[in-house]
């Protein structure tokens, strides 16, 4: 990949979304599976699917959704990623990474990246969020590998708060208002697309993780590389029990994704309303 062109190809996408939106949001919110729920939330969306932006990475996944939804969330302009790229899938970390460089330079200064994920903390319940306070990168690459883009960001970014501290306070204070039960922990990223062998689990339990799953990682490196603020939540789907393993399928994942789904829409419409 020359880099030249890659940001040649972000600045078109840029450029075609500018003219279809009325204003620049200053959030973006990536939804993860069984987080659809939210793009029914937002008000006069404006949908724009991602086969029509120059540039910009398609959806290969039957059953996932490819578009950004601009529109009012509690009066707040912002833009939702319905159906995000996978390292899994074969796409590079640039490809991956393409949606978040987008949103940085549309104006976007808040990312809220939602995923599944399974826990590795054992004292965790399924169904449940877990707001994220920290990451590991264990995907076995890196989005800003290859030259840097200085306008973009440094060639060595600070990670020290890659989760914003703030915007953690605000969604544990919201969750508390709403009566809403939820964990905090760091989230271990995996290339992916098996499953944890028990060892694996065991493993992530050592290092201090407390969920594990197949994207987010790259997404907020590339949003704190650009300057913005991030705030993530894992939907709890399943527990990583290296003692009791039992087999798991995709079914028990996406039913309690949506189950945390719910809950994580109340969540997010309440931090958006405060910030
Ligand atoms: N591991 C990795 N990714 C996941 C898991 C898991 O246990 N559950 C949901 N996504």
């Amino acid at each position: 990949m020359n880099i030249k062109d890659y940001v040649e190809r972000v600045n078109r996408a840029v450029e075609y979304i500018r003219n279809k939106i009325p204003e620049v949001p200053k959030i973006a919110i990536v939804l993860g599976s069984g987080l659809g729920g939210i793009a029914e939330s937002v008000e006069n969306p404006i949908s724009i699917s991602y086969k029509d932006i120059p540039g910009f990475p398609v959806s290969t996944a039957p059953g996932h959704k490819g578009e950004l939804v601009f529109g009012k969330l509690y009066d707040k302009f912002v833009v939702l990623m319905n159906g995000r790229f996978h390292y899994y899938e074969g796409y590079s970390m640039k490809e991956v990474t393409f949606p978040i460089r987008v949103f940085q330079l549309l104006g976007v200064e808040v990312l809220i990246v939602t995923n599944a994920a399974g826990g590795t903390n054992l004292d965790f319940e399924v169904g449940v969020p877990m707001i994220i306070t920290d990451h590991i990168n264990l995907m076995g690459d890196n989005p800003l590998i290859g030259p840097n883009v200085d306008e973009w960001g440094p060639r060595f970014p600070d990670m020290s708060e890659a989760y914003d501290k703030d915007l953690i306070k605000l969604a544990k204070t919201v969750a508390k208002e709403l009566g809403i039960k939820v964990y905090e922990g760091v989230y271990v990223g995996l290339a992916g697309p098996n499953l944890e062998t028990a060892a694996e689990y065991r493993m992530l339990r050592r290092i201090g993780g407390d969920a594990v799953g197949m994207s987010t990682v790259p997404e907020v490196i590339v949003a704190k590389h650009g300057g913005l603020k991030v705030l993530g939540i894992s939907a709890i789907t399943d527990l990583g029990d290296p003692d009791n393993l039992k087999p798991l399928t995709a079914e028990e994942v996406l039913e309690n994704a949506e189950r945390a789904g719910k809950t994580m829409v109340k969540i997010i419409s309440e931090v958006v309303r405060n910030l």
